[in-house]
């Protein structure tokens, strides 16, 4: 029987994949002593948008440079449907790029940039022409052909280096923090953009970013970095509310997170864990049975309505902080001296606590999760 029989016209072209699957098996890369990336092991899906964040040097510019192949790695393979490409020069791998540094070049205009790749690949003139067209008004750049990149503003050259990149309808895009020279609102401007353009090329993009909300917002799929190794990888939202440690959970959003000197587990995948300090909370035993609680702030229910949750704190206010319609409270539990962090939405009739008042605090048992690592104390 015919698996495909069953499918609509409609779905055969949704089933149709435009980007490349990239595989990396093993990949490493040490510069003498110091390690840059431990052995990498990962599978991006055909038309995947594929984020990875993590702190400076933590690897990721490595990891897109070997892929890019302007770094050699010291062992690995890297796959692209299925064949290797680590002995394929860069200029031969056909992928779009779009880097921080990667600047157009001054003395060309915005058409000559795009039509760059589509020159040094021998595209004749009339065809040359049109890709270009159609380029520029993809990134809504009509018209603005003729100008030199000096003429035009931040976010409008950064459209030209994207055009530029996806030419040639490269099968995969590798983009590092290029939106990083941007300021604050041309940024979500352009990270919308970049999203809608991945999507109607259907391309492969791996994107590089130290910014964990721009990489939230646009990714798929995400990797945390640390130490050249790929420490947790998911969807934004598998990340943030199953963080596998305490590093993870705190370099994605806010949480608070405590201490616990001993945990038993329950039926149901919960724990009751003891807080050091004084205290005991059930949980998600998430990872096993971790070292540490993590809360969410907005799991976190603070006055009367927490007397009904599953784990209740008298605690006092510390500190109350109000911003664009969300309030934040810094609460210090009773006994164990603990600090948590509550944030809810807030409207105009709505009395605030201040600090120092005292106050109930909890939170429902599957919103704690019990993770890996030793929380300073
Ligand atoms: N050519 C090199 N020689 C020696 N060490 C290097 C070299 N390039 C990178 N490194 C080291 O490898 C590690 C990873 O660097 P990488 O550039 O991948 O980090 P990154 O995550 O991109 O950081 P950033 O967010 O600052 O761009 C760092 O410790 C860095 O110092
Ligand atoms: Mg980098």
């Amino acid at each position: 029987m015919n698996v495909h029989a069953d499918l609509t016209p409609d779905h055969k072209v949704i089933a149709e994949k435009r980007g490349a699957l990239v595989e990396f098996g093993g990949v490493t890369k040490s510069y003498g002593p110091v390690t840059a990336l431990r052995p990498t092991s990962l599978r991006i899906e055909a038309g995947e948008f594929f984020a990875i964040i993590g702190p400076s040097g933590s690897g990721k510019s490595t990891l897109l440079g070997i892929t890019a192949g302007f770094i050699v790695p010291s062992a690995g393979m890297i796959r692209i449907d299925g064949a290797d490409i680590v002995a394929v020069p860069p200029y031969s791998r056909n992928f779009g790029m779009v880097f921080q540094n990667y600047a157009l070049f001054p003395h060309m205009t915005v058409a000559e940039n795009i039509g760059f790749p589509l020159r040094m690949r021998g595209v004749a003139k009339t065809e040359k022409a049109e890709r270009v067209a159609r380029a520029l008004a993809m990134v809504r750049l009509e018209g603005l052909g003729d100008r030199r990149p000096s003429e035009l503003s931040g976010g409008q050259q950064q459209r030209v280096a994207l055009a530029r990149a996806a030419v040639y309808d490269p099968l995969l895009l590798l983009m590092d923090e290029p939106l990083g020279a941007l300021d604050k609102n041309l940024r979500e401007e352009m990270q919308e953009e970049i999203k809608k353009f991945q999507k109607a090329l259907g391309v492969t993009v791996i994107y590089v970013t130290h910014d964990q909300q721009e990489a939230a917002a646009m990714a798929d799929r995400l990797a945390i970095m640390r130490n050249g190794r790929l420490e947790q990888i998911g969807s934004p939202r598998q990340l943030y509310e199953r963080p596998q440690n305490i590093f993870v959970a705190g370099f994605l959003g806010e949480a608070s997170i405590l201490p616990v000197s001993k945990a038993t587990p329950l039926a149901g995948g919960f724990a009751v864990a003891e807080l050091a300090g004084g205290g005991s909370v059930e949980a998600v035993a998430s990872t096993g049975v971790g070292e540490a609680l993590c809360i969410r702030p907005e799991c976190i229910v603070v006055g009367p309505e927490a007397e009904h949750t599953d784990n209740v704190f008298a605690a006092q206010v510390e500190e109350a902080v109000y911003a664009n319609g969300s309030v934040r409270y810094r609460l210090r539990l009773d006994g164990s001296g603990h600090v948590v962090n509550a944030r809810f939405s807030t409207r105009p009739d709505l009395v605030l606590m201040q600090p120092g008042q005292r106050t109930k605090v909890g939170w429902a048992r599957r919103d704690g999760l019990l993770i890996e690592g030793r929380p300073e104390t």
